[in-house]
């Protein structure tokens, strides 16, 4: 079997129920591995949960559970929100899966006994209250520690620690290599500047148990769990059945039709140091290819009106007018899953932040979706029931305002190409909705409802008809990726869906067979307004 398109996304952390940040991510993901899946490749998605860490373990203390419970119960939360808003993975990552567990433990071995991982002793500042290591940076404007770190004390630990000073050259040369390897291009060269100040630090890789216990053991010293990122980062090869100990025995895809990965989406702030710096270069100390070398796809970051989103405040922020708070629930229950998905694909220029607000929302959904989109859907189905009975009889016939449809119609899979392959999606939705905003003025120009009062007029009727008819399955099509659900139920409406095994290259003029039968009508996107706006008040 051949290589399969390999995208992974960041694993959350189970530290807290999904927020617009972790959906964004899972959305973007879905769409991406959606849309090379319409193109014809074999895909594997994965995405998961991040399970382990001092902040589940103090979050399970505070619930009163246990830790096992707290990650079972935020998990459901993930899960459940991906089942709603159609993000579906082919693999799921939970880090405390015993697959995962033996495959990062197998990886710090082998390590270790590579000489790549030492013990160090080291003496800091230590926060009783907060259970974790203070540094400069924590003190206040008085030069100490405030009251909230409780008593601080000077205390000695020591740990493990990974050699990534001695891959530091490596790093600088693959990254000068290989110019494509982190999305966008100034995040690239942000990395590559951060070299030159990071200068020989090894990283730590170990907590004591005494200080936590909610985390992977070492397989050389059981006295310590492995710290943050050897667990979280190895997801990418231990669920794509890296080590799979007979290819295809452990239930895993076969990991070299998987890897190299082409694509991890992950957010920025864990671009600098986590896989920009950490991952490439324990991949390559674990004897990876320059080739084998995974590409980064950086997102920006959603903001709250402005600020810095915070987890709180998407809760509680008011005064929303419609919306009940600016979760991905939330969202969701106003604007439906898709009015979600497209907000998020629709609103972020990959690569750069983009604000969340409730007007922006609303505005994408009334707007896009309803007036432009659902509306084009609505109104010609209507028409072709009432002039034509519903059914097509001449797609091909017409003026330069047909063909000017026709081509900006047949351009939209090339373009649409284009665009994803710099991972642009916002631009081909911009461009679906420019040709539904042009064929919505196609009809306004082209007038059936004057033509069709003359039975003279039949055929020029039909023709219109047919053309809108046909735009918005090829439109149905290119919408897929993003709106899944939509793009079915547009179909379902056309009385007509994509033969099975339809790919890109099959969207061609002539969808639909001339003596076609369209489906019921039913409004796609009834209006959402607040209250003072909607009609009849
Ligand atoms: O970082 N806007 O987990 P996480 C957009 N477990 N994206 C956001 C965001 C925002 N406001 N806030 C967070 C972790 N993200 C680790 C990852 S990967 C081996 C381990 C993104 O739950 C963030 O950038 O804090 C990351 O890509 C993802 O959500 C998970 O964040
Ligand atoms: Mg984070």
């Amino acid at each position: 079997m051949g290589k399969k398109f390999y995208i992974t996304t960041a694993i959350d952390y189970t530290n807290g129920p999904p927020h617009i940040g972790h959906a964004y991510e899972k959305v973007l993901a879905d769409a991406v591995a959606r849309w090379f899946r319409l193109s014809g490749r074999e895909v594997f998605f994965l995405t998961g949960v991040d399970q382990h860490g001092q902040k589940v373990q103090q979050s399970a203390e505070r619930a009163g559970v246990t830790p096992e419970q707290f990650v079972k119960d935020v998990t459901a939360k993930f899960l459940e929100l991906w089942e709603r808003i159609d993000v579906r993975p082919d693999g799921w990552a939970e880090t405390v899966d015993p697959r995962h567990k033996f495959v990062v433990r197998a990886l710090l071995q082998q390590m270790y006994d590579a000489g790549q991982i030492y013990k160090k002793k080291t003496t800091g500042w230590y926060s009783v209250r907060q259970e974790q290591y203070v540094n400069d940076k924590d003190r206040n404007e008085q030069g100490e520690f405030g009251p909230e770190w409780g008593q601080v004390e000077e205390r000695e630990e020591e740990n493990y620690y990974f050699r990534l000073s001695d891959h530091a050259e490596w790093l600088q040369q693959f990254l000068a290599s290989r110019p494509d390897a982190v999305f966008p291009a100034n995040r690239h060269s942000q990395l590559v500047n951060s070299l030159a100040d990071s200068g020989g630090m090894d990283l730590c890789i170990s907590r004591p148990k005494s200080r936590l216990r909610w985390g992977i053991e070492l397989p050389f010293d059981e006295d310590y769990v492995t710290f943050v990122w050897f667990d979280a980062l190895t997801n990418y090869i231990s669920f794509a059945g890296y080590r799979d100990p007979a290819p295809g025995t452990s239930g895993l895809p076969d990991f070299n039709d998987l890897w190299p990965c082409d694509v991890h989406i992950i957010g920025k702030d864990i671009l600098i140091p986590a896989h920009g710096i950490y991952w490439y270069i324990m991949l390559h100390a674990a004897g990876l290819k320059d080739e084998e070398m995974p590409k980064l796809l950086v997102h920006g970051f959603w903001n709250l009106e402005g600020r810095k989103y915070s987890k709180s405040e998407a809760v509680e922020a008011k005064p929303l007018k419609v919306l009940k708070d600016l979760t991905p629930h939330g969202i969701a229950d106003s604007v439906g899953k898709d009015g979600l998905r497209y907000f998020l694909l629709a609103e972020m220029t990959t690569g750069q932040d983009a604000d969340l607000s409730e007007e922006r929302i609303l505005t994408r959904y009334n707007k896009d979706l309803a007036d432009i989109l659902g509306n084009l859907l609505n109104r010609t189905l209507n028409m072709a029931r009432k002039y034509l009975n519903g059914v097509l009889v001449n797609t091909t016939h017409g003026s330069e305002m047909h063909q000017a449809l026709r081509a900006a119609v047949t351009a939209l899979p090339g373009r649409a190409a284009e665009h994803m392959s710099a991972w642009q999606i916002h631009k081909v939705l911009a461009d679906v909705i420019d040709t539904a905003r042009l064929a919505n003025a196609f009809i306004d120009k082209t007038a059936p409802f004057k033509l069709a009062k003359d039975p003279a007029n039949a055929d020029a009727v039909a023709s219109i008809m047919g053309h809108v008819i046909e735009t918005l399955a090829h439109l149905s099509i290119i919408l897929s990726p993003a709106i899944p659900s939509t793009a079915t139920r547009i179909q379902e409406q056309l009385g007509w869906s994509p033969p099975a095994g339809f790919t890109l290259a099959d969207l061609k003029w002539g969808l639909l067979p001339a003596d076609h039968t369209i489906g019921q009508p039913q409004p796609l996107f009834p209006k959402v307004l607040p209250p003072a706006e909607a009609p009849g008040s």
